[in-house]
């Protein structure tokens, strides 16, 4: 299909050898003409919620949706604010924005490229004051700081134990932003116990965008929490705030997961811990095989974190010459993501400079996506890393 070409993704291939089992949960809906909820819904949910280690999952129509509905069934909305990092998918600010917060910022870890916790802690020192029960209040704006959204970005989970007793010391929601990392585990010191992505918040989004580790046929997302009540108000939301037909108990959205969607999950869900398997080695072998390019930083994994690679991200200063000799090459890398939210044009009126957050400013101008997926073979990842490895010798 590819011939001698290093995709970034191949889903192709996935699709294949799925297919016969795909065409059956078609066939399926089509019999039973249910593609709104029903059992493919439910049992999904189920499934996804045990490998989450979380008592609810609710299907939703995407990961934006589920952080968005996550926010507001916590409780956030007009006059709060709302803390994350620069660098990640504008879903993440969008939710905050959508939910009629504020968006803020605090900088990320420059190995983990994670929140950073004493950053967060920075934040509530400096930035602002105690206001009505305990709770931060924002200095500059008056604004009220109810939740904070750490990003497991790449598939590593951020520092939880230090984000969760923050928040807890601020009276925060965490909205675990989950999207990239399922099944993504950390060591947390507090509970003496591995903690499973989506379990440690109180609620977490999950995208199953067709790129993501599990990822539908279409779009598609979910959001968990441990919270009965929070997965009652987020099962209104998704239904136009309806529990029962017809009668509303608020204003929701449109925002449920198509039954034909969940039954490809499902099916694919049974192959997502060789995937991660799989994910896991592949980065084992690029480490292996860039050790020793001073020009090269490979990603960290924290040894508290078993991370499940959504992305397998290296940095260099010369990131751009890099990307173009690589496609040249039939090699094809990616950015994740070129230009932090702070300095994106649909933020200008929030009034962040260049500088404003010189850790995400760096990454954006450094880090490098190298091709990632479970069927990725030793020899492509080979040809990957002498590309990088003859661009270095040219001195181009
Ligand atoms: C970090 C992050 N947050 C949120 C999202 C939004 O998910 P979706 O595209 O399913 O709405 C994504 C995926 O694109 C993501 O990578």
């Amino acid at each position: 299909m590819y011939n001698d070409k290093v995709p970034f993704l191949d889903l192709i291939t996935q699709h294949s050898e799925l297919e016969h089992e795909l065409v059956e949960v078609f066939r399926e809906a089509l019999g039973r003409a249910g593609f709104i909820g029903g059992p493919m819904v439910e049992n999904f949910e189920r499934e996804f919620a045990a490998y989450c280690d979380t008592a609810h999952c609710v299907g939703l129509g995407s990961g934006t949706d589920a952080l968005r509905f996550a926010l507001m069934a916590l409780g956030v909305g007009q006059g709060d604010m709302v803390i994350t990092v620069p660098n990640t998918f504008i879903a993440t600010t969008e939710a905050i924005s959508q939910a009629g917060a504020s968006i803020a910022f605090v900088d990320i870890d420059e190995r983990t490229y994670n929140m950073d916790p004493e950053k967060l802690r920075a934040f509530f020192e400096t930035e602002c004051a105690p206001g009505p029960k305990g709770r931060p209040v924002h200095k500059k704006s008056g604004r009220i700081v109810t939740a904070v959204v750490p990003v497991h970005l790449y598939g590593q989970m951020a520092n939880m134990d230090a984000i969760m007793e923050l928040a807890a010391e601020h009276r925060l929601k965490v909205v675990e932003d989950a999207c990239q990392a399922h099944g993504a585990k950390y060591f947390s010191i507090k509970e003496n116990c591995w903690k499973t992505a989506g379990s440690t918040g109180h609620a977490a989004a999950f995208s199953f965008y067709p790129g993501k580790n599990l990822g539908a046929c279409g779009e598609a997302g979910a959001a968990t929490t441990n919270d009965a009540a929070v997965a009652k108000t987020m099962k209104m939301i998704r239904d136009h705030g309806q529990a029962q037909k017809y009668y509303h108990d608020m204003e929701g959205y449109n925002g449920r997961l198509d039954a034909i969607q969940a039954g490809f999950l499902s099916v694919k869900m049974k192959h997502l811990p060789a995937w991660t398997e799989a994910r896991r080695a592949a980065a084992g072998r690029y480490n292996e095989l860039l050790r020793g390019m001073d020009e090269i930083i490979t990603p960290l994994e924290d040894e508290r974190s078993k991370a499940v690679y959504h992305l397998y991200v290296i940095r260099t200063q010369r990131r751009d010459e890099l990307q173009a000799y690589l496609a040249q090459n039939d090699i094809f890398a990616a950015l994740h993501y070129p230009v932090p939210l702070h300095l994106q044009k649909a933020y200008a009126h929030l009034g962040f400079k260049e500088g404003s957050y010189p850790i995400s400013e760096q990454a954006a101008n450094e880090i490098l996506s190298l091709p990632m997926f479970p069927g990725l073979t030793a020899s492509q990842q080979k040809k990957v890393v002498e590309g990088i490895r003859k661009f270095i010798r040219s001195g181009n």
